[in-house]
């Protein structure tokens, strides 16, 4: 079943081409940093990949991006609010919907890389109960560092 927050509706998709303009039209310079998901679609059909998008009046405000990973680690490959939305506490509805995901399927730990520079999305992850777990140097392809975060399933 859906579920509501702060207006938001919150259902599982299987649309990569809704997820990927989300994501391109509400944060550019992130998207860069990202793998271009040539084969998203077909993640989502087969399962390994799941996403959960936010919907406000019927039209997408977030998605969240999940790789489901061998030995029980789940992975957020992409998480975006629209801009005009962002402080409404869909960000955090979105990861909690990937926690009880997670939790459901019996996954064990929930990472996440952060651009080193994303200061605000740092602080929106340790605000959610996620960790830092160490920095590695020259992790995207554009050179930048990224901060890996981890929150328990359990
Ligand atoms: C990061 C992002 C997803 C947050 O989504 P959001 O819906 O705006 O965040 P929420 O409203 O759910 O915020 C949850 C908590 O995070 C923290 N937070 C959110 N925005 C913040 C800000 N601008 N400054 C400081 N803390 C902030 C707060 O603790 C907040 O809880 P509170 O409102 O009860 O204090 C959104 O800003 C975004 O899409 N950014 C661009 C893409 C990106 O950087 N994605 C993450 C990389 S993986």
């Amino acid at each position: 079943m859906p579920s509501t927050s702060d207006e938001a509706v919150i259902q599982q998709s299987f649309d990569a081409s809704l997820i990927l303009s989300l994501a391109r039209d509400n944060d550019p310079d992130g998207f860069t940093h990202w793998t271009v998901f040539d084969n998203l679609q077909e993640g989502l059909d087969s399962g390994r990949w799941v996403a959960f998008i936010a919907f406000k009046s019927g039209l997408p405000i977030g998605a969240i991006l999940l790789e489901t990973e061998e030995e029980g680690r789940l992975w957020i490959d992409l998480l975006i609010v629209s801009k005009k939305h962002r402080g409404m506490h869909v960000g955090r509805s979105l990861v909690e919907h990937a926690v009880t995901y997670g939790m459901e399927h019996d996954h064990r730990v929930l990472f996440v890389d952060v651009d080193y520079d994303n200061t605000l999305a740092l602080q929106f992850y340790l605000a959610l109960g996620f960790t830092n777990a160490g920095i590695v140097t020259n992790y995207y392809s554009d050179g930048s560092g990224a901060v890996f975060l981890t929150r328990p399933l359990s």
